[in-house]
């Protein structure tokens, strides 16, 4: 049995609590807050193909130390998931790389959608947490961004049941803005050329095509409040629409170009400061329903090359709780908003089975964030600098416990 003595609960009341064990262990949980096993639904861990960026080896280790026990991936690997046999291909791979390294790590897949492959979704229905939409183009080839596809995937997904979750960001706008600041350096100029406008004209249509198919529609990384405004009013008519938001865009924003240039391009891009404090706003009223890393490794040579050559995504799985629960310290937001959006909302958006993954977290010491000490195979954090509390320091899941210190 391994008992925690003392432990400060979700509720903010301390208590003994205990998890059935080959052995008996006790732990002093004067100095640790419990939470259930954090939920991740949006990571690109990058397999297979970019494994330059990112393996299961490293980031089945980054999960558990930033306090995941579940994570969902993203399909634009090399090449995409967008057949029955490269899915199957991929639980191969990753089951393969976790045994690697022996970590418990529970994972689920998002499978691609492409206009040429719809007949392979039948297939494929039953494996897969849900459908991932790339409206707007980011890394790797994956698009669909003509209407009659998306009308075509919605139509799908109502009659198997599946969930779509979409990078929302409108392609014609991108590539106008895109040629016509071709020859611009500044690295403000991601955020510009992927215009608000951008993706507040994609969620508009994915908010008309859920109210057309009543298809559970979940908002990948939203960013801006044109698309907070869309989305509330859409959660008021009673619409199945899901909204996800990023750490970067609750941390960082473009006042910070300068010092962050490559570090700080990602896709939907950086917005502005009064567009982070209504995100806040949101996230603290409940128009927000999740926090995805959406953890998207490249490596820090690939992020150091001028705008036009650096790929956009940063990682993000390691330092999202303690980043959230420096601002709950800070009275940003309560505890029981951050267990909401990082485990509980999630659990429910995709119906996860429950489970009894204990997270246990310091929330006194305080650690400066450095490139080196990140787990992830890129080694490096846009947030490198910022001093923060709540790292974990056990993890309990799939009847292991793991010392975060020693992984
Ligand atoms: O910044 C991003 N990086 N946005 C995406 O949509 C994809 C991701 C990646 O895979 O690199
Ligand atoms: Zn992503």
């Amino acid at each position: 049995m391994i008992t925690i003595n003392n432990v400060l609960m979700p509720d903010e009341t301390r208590k003994t609590i205990t998890r059935e064990y080959h052995e008996d262990i006790t732990i002093d949980g004067s100095n640790l807050l419990a939470l259930p096993g954090l939920i991740d639904p949006h990571v690109h861990f990058r397999v297979p193909g970019l494994e330059d960026k990112e393996d299961w080896q490293h980031a089945s280790i980054a999960a558990i130390k930033g306090g995941y026990t579940t994570v969902f991936d993203m399909p634009n690997t090399k090449p995409a998931t967008t057949t029955k046999e490269r899915l199957d291909n991929k639980f191969q791979i990753i089951n393969q790389q976790l045994s690697e390294v022996d970590m418990p790590l529970r994972y689920k897949l998002f499978f691609g959608a492409d206009k040429n492959q719809f007949h392979e979704i039948v297939k494929v229905k039953d494996d897969i947490v849900g459908i991932k939409v790339f409206m707007g183009a980011s890394t790797g080839d994956l698009l669909m961004d003509d209407e009659s596809s998306l009308h075509a995937i919605y139509a799908l997904a109502k009659v198997h049941g599946l969930i779509i979750a979409l990078h929302a960001e409108d392609e014609l706008i991108i590539r106008n803005n895109a040629a016509k600041y071709a020859d611009e350096t500044d690295f403000k100029y991601h955020s510009i050329i992927r215009e608000p406008e951008a993706a507040v004209k994609a969620v508009d249509l994915v908010i008309k095509l859920t109210e057309i198919y009543g298809v559970t529609s979940y908002i990948l990384h939203l960013s801006t409040i044109g698309e907070l405004e869309l989305v509330k009013k859409a959660k008021e008519r009673g619409l199945p629409v899901f909204v996800e938001t990023c750490p970067h865009y609750l941390f960082l924003d473009e006042s910070m170009y300068p010092t962050l240039n490559g570090r700080g391009k990602m896709n939907p891009p950086l917005r502005t400061k009064n567009d982070q404090d209504i995100l806040w706003n949101a996230l603290n009223d409940g128009v927000i329903d999740t926090i995805g890393s959406d953890h998207a490794p490249h490596k820090l040579g690939e992020k150091e090359q001028p705008l036009c050559k650096c790929p956009s995504g940063v990682p993000g799985i390691e330092t999202t709780l303690p980043l959230m629960l420096t601002a709950w310290k800070q009275n940003k937001v309560k505890l029981s908003k951050v267990i909401e959006l990082t485990h509980a909302n999630p659990q429910k958006i995709f119906s996860l089975a429950k489970n009894d993954d204990l997270v246990l977290v310091d929330i006194v010491t305080s650690k400066i964030l450095t490139d080196e000490n990140m787990a992830t195979k890129c080694k490096w954090t846009p947030f490198v600098g910022m001093e923060l509390i709540g790292f974990p320091r056990f993890v309990f899941t799939q009847n292991r416990l793991i010392d975060c210190e020693k992984i």
